[in-house]
This record gives structure tokens, C-alpha cells and sequence, in this order.
């Protein structure tokens, strides 16, 4: 078995040269995304992977603190922001209950393609809420392995795939899953919707 961290710094690479799977809706969290940022805002991303999204978003708020549990990912990230010249994004190597990140309130905090990724979602929701300024949103999009068609496939694979070191820690939730695990964390969900078949995108602002 590998770390988690060790899969995503090996995976890193890959994941910069792989397209969008689906466009349209990559396009359209984005707008929906942004629709709840202000130009003044400070974001914590969350599982940047390589900046992509965080550097489409720097020109709607005034700086991103972009973060990833993978070295790989965070170097390919300060590489782009380099090329395309953005200068309010910066990458920190940090998961989301780093101690690294306790000195900063933000007045938002994003995570795309992570909350499924994550062990402890319980006590790393319970970390961002601490990070999040009073009224501050939490701005996700989850994959719900547990909505998805080819579930039982997945249930059986995932597994076999995880102990030969080709897939991540992975938990099939629901969207109702993912909304009451943020509830609980003391959230409460402004909005949620589909944005393909199984992806959550859910708004919530901290009590
Ligand atoms: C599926 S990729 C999503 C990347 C990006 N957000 C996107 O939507 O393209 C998941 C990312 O989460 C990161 N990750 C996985 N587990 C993590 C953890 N416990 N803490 C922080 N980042 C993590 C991985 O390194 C990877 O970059």
C-alpha cells in the first residue's frame, strides 16, 4: 500500500497533462463558483492539485491560498502561476487540518474533487470551519461514488486498486452525505446542485 501522499506526488504529472473530462460542467462550476466570491475576498483552496482551477479563479478575488497534501502537485502549480503571471495565488503543501494554515482566517474556502479523498472529513471540516471568518463560505464539488452508476463496480475494484497502490483513500458517499457531513460541522447549505451525474456542488455558509 502506498501513502496518500505518495500516490498524488506520483499521479501529479499525469494529472497536469489530463484534459477536463467534462468541460461544460468544469465551465459551469466555475461561474457558479464565483458567483459567491467578492473581489475583496481571501480563499483557502483546498486539494489544488496543480493550480488550475485556483489560477481561473484569481482574477475574481484579492488573493488564493491554494494548498495540496502533494509536494509534485504544488510545484506544478508554482510553475503555472509563473508562466501565466499571476501573482495573488500562492501554494502551500498543507492538508486541511494543517497547523500550518491556523494563524490565517479566510473569508472563503474552496475544494474541488477532494471532500471524497479525505480520511478524517469529519475532523477536516471541523478544521475549515475554524479557518473561515463568521459568515464565510464553504465552496465544494464532491464526486458520490455512492450515486454513481457503476457503483458496485467501483465498491469491488477500488479495493484491489488501493492495495496494488493505484488508488487513493476513497469513500463512496451520497450528495445527502456530503450535506449533512458539512452540516454537522456546523455549515448550513445555501445551495446544492448537480453538476454531472454524480458530482455535489453544494454552498455553505458558516453559522
Ligand atoms: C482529484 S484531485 C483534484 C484536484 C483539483 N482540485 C481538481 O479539481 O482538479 C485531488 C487532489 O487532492 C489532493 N489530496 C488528496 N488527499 C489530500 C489530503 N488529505 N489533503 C490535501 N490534499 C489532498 C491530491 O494531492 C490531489 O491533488
Amino acid at each position: 500500500m502506498t501513502s496518500d501522499a505518495t500516490f498524488w506526488d506520483q499521479t501529479a504529472e499525469k494529472y497536469a497533462a489530463s484534459p477536463i473530462k467534462d468541460q461544460a460542467a468544469y465551465e459551469h462550476t466555475l461561474v457558479e463558483t464565483k458567483k459567491h466570491l467578492r473581489p475583496g475576498d481571501r480563499l483557502l483552496e483546498i486539494g489544488c492539485g496543480t493550480g488550475a482551477t485556483a489560477l481561473l479563479l484569481a482574477d475574481a478575488v484579492a488573493h488564493i491560498t491554494a494548498t495540496d497534501i502533494s509536494a509534485n502537485m504544488i510545484k506544478i502549480g508554482r510553475g503555472k502561476a509563473a508562466t501565466q503571471q499571476v501573482t495573488n495565488v500562492d501554494f502551500v503543501q498543507a492538508t486541511p487540518a494543517d497547523p500550518k494554515l491556523a494563524a490565517q482566517t479566510f473569508d472563503a474556502i474552496t475544494g474541488f474533487n477532494i471532500l471524497h479523498l479525505l480520511p478524517d472529513l469529519e475532523g477536516d471540516l471541523a478544521a475549515l470551519s475554524e479557518r473561515l471568518k463568521p459568515g464565510g463560505l464553504l465552496i465544494s464539488k464532491t464526486p458520490c461514488l455512492a450515486d454513481w452508476k457503476w457503483r458496485a463496480i467501483g465498491r469491488l475494484a477500488i479495493p484491489i486498486m488501493q492495495f496494488f497502490g493505484k488508488a487513493p483513500y476513497v469513500s463512496f458517499l451520497k450528495g445527502s452525505d456530503v450535506e449533512a457531513h458539512i452540516t454537522a460541522a456546523g455549515f448550513e447549505v445555501i445551495m446544492a446542485d448537480n453538476h454531472n451525474a454524480f458530482s455535489r456542488f453544494i454552498v455553505a455558509k458558516k453559522t
